[in-house]
């Protein structure tokens, strides 16, 4: 069976667009886009959000969730870093799963057929 892999990225809100718009550019349409909150390295100290600077432990970041078998995963990760580095602190992370099945509803069909 084909490998099908979760790609998790953790982003700033006003990079979700250019991200999504991204993703769409090499192939990718089915995604998920949450709003979390989240802390990294920088827990306690501030960070910029829209202008302000933030000095709680929690905030808001976008997760997108995209799971992927055709497009490779090098460029699903380089294609993100690429658009969501800007160099300051907060810029994200991305996390790379292995994924055992994907099953659609509609059709009942399992695994890359699914995707
Ligand atoms: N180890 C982790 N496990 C789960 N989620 C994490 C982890 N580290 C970071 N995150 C998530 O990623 C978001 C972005 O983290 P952030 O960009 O601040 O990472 P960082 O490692 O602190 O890097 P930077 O130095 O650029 O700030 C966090 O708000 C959180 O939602
Ligand atoms: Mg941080």
């Amino acid at each position: 069976m084909d490998k099908m892999t979760k790609i998790d990225i953790i982003t700033r809100p006003e990079k979700a667009e250019d991200l999504k718009e991204a993703l769409n550019q090499i192939g990718i349409t089915g995604m998920t886009f949450s709003h979390v909150l989240g802390c990294g390295l920088q827990k306690g100290k501030s960070e910029y959000y829209r202008g302000s600077q933030y000095k709680i432990d929690l905030l808001p970041k976008i997760k997108i969730e995209v799971v992927v078998c055709e497009v490779p995963v090098d460029l699903v990760v380089s294609t993100a870093t690429q658009v969501l580095r800007t160099g300051e602190v907060g810029d994200g992370k991305i996390f790379v799963y292995a994924t055992q099945d994907v099953v659609k509803v509609r059709t009942g069909e399992q695994g890359v057929k699914a995707l």
